[in-house]
């Protein structure tokens, strides 16, 4: 047996046994196991993925990694610039991209995303989920527009993607099994957070979007699972990027060690846990937990 496949088989053995890591752990194997230069691809060859907030962090990472992998990647994002560059990069690099950009939080958006992707692309097999945007305060004085547009982006806005690809996806994979009872792998990632297991100061309504994504996460493995539409939610720790310059900055500058007394994460460092989660079939429907 080869290292790889030895390490694949360590982490799917946790993945079926464990239900909550702390810290960096998992992470680190993860990384281990999924480090591109160590695994035989394509992984996702043919595979469409859609990947909200993928114009920069950690989506960008998880686009250009799967690109990588053979699938033909959509990105989206609110920042259209941002996300016509990913795009642009995943083709320079010989991947297949194509930008669809918009506010996943409004009516319209997750609807014409999904009909764009299957435009441009016949198809829908991965959904990452990973749009979001911090907005947090202390629990005593936060008004209720920082509540709603947490919970829209991080929360709401995931369902209706979901939703909004159920046709391509769980509809898809019933037409499959009736007509040769078998249906492809397909897979939805959402991004939750260890502030959504653990909670966090002056995070109320990121600690409560993040905590209902895993109610969600678990509600469409079980309801979706048996038509082979895996769902998973990766809890992320502090991984530096847009969405924690500031607060990164500020241990630094202090001298602090990240939340896991370690370093912090680069984007590069994490986005092949989604990858691992997109090409696993076997392990359709556990949680990937606490990073
Ligand atoms: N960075 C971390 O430490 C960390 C930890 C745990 C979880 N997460 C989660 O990971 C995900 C990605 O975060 P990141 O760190 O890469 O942040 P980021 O700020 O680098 O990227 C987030 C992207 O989402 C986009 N976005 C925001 N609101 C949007 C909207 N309404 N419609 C469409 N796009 C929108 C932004 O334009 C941005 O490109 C988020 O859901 C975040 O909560 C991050």
């Amino acid at each position: 047996m080869s290292s790889t496949e030895l390490r694949l088989q360590v982490l799917a053995r946790h993945l079926q046994t464990d239900k909550a890591f702390s810290h960096n752990t998992l992470a680190r194997q993860s990384c281990c196991v999924t480090d591109v230069s160590q695994l035989a691809g394509p992984l996702l060859q043919g595979q469409v993925a859609v990947i909200t907030g993928s114009g920069q962090g950690l989506a960008a990472a998880a686009a250009e990694l799967f690109a990588l992998h053979g699938a033909k990647v959509v990105v989206t994002d609110i920042d259209a610039d941002k996300a016509q560059q990913v795009a642009v990069r995943i083709r320079e690099n010989g991947g297949e991209a194509h930008a669809i950009c918009g506010d996943v939080t409004t009516d319209d958006f997750p609807e014409r995303l999904a009909t764009g992707t299957v435009k441009q692309f016949g198809r829908i097999d991965i959904l990452l989920n990973s749009a979001g945007f911090h907005w947090g305060g202390m629990l005593h004085r936060l008004s209720k527009k920082r509540w709603d547009a947490l919970l829209a982006v991080h929360c709401t806005a995931a369902f209706r993607m979901i939703q909004a690809v159920a046709p391509h996806m769980r509809d898809a994979a019933k037409k499959e099994m009736q007509s040769s009872d078998r249906a492809s792998p397909r897979t939805i990632i959402n991004v939750s957070s260890t502030v959504g297991l653990h909670g966090e100061v002056g995070q109320v309504n990121y600690s409560a979007a993040k905590a209902a994504l895993i109610g969600l996460t678990k509600t469409v493995a079980k309801e979706w699972g048996p038509f082979n539409v895996r769902s998973n939610a990766i809890a992320y720790g502090w991984i530096n990027t847009r969405l924690t310059q500031v607060g990164t900055a500020l241990h630094l500058n202090n001298g602090l060690p990240d939340a896991h007394g370690t370093h912090f994460m680069d984007p590069h460092e994490l986005h092949n846990h989604a990858e691992f989660l997109a090409h696993r079939p076997q392990i359709w429907h556990q949680d990937f937990y606490g990073c």
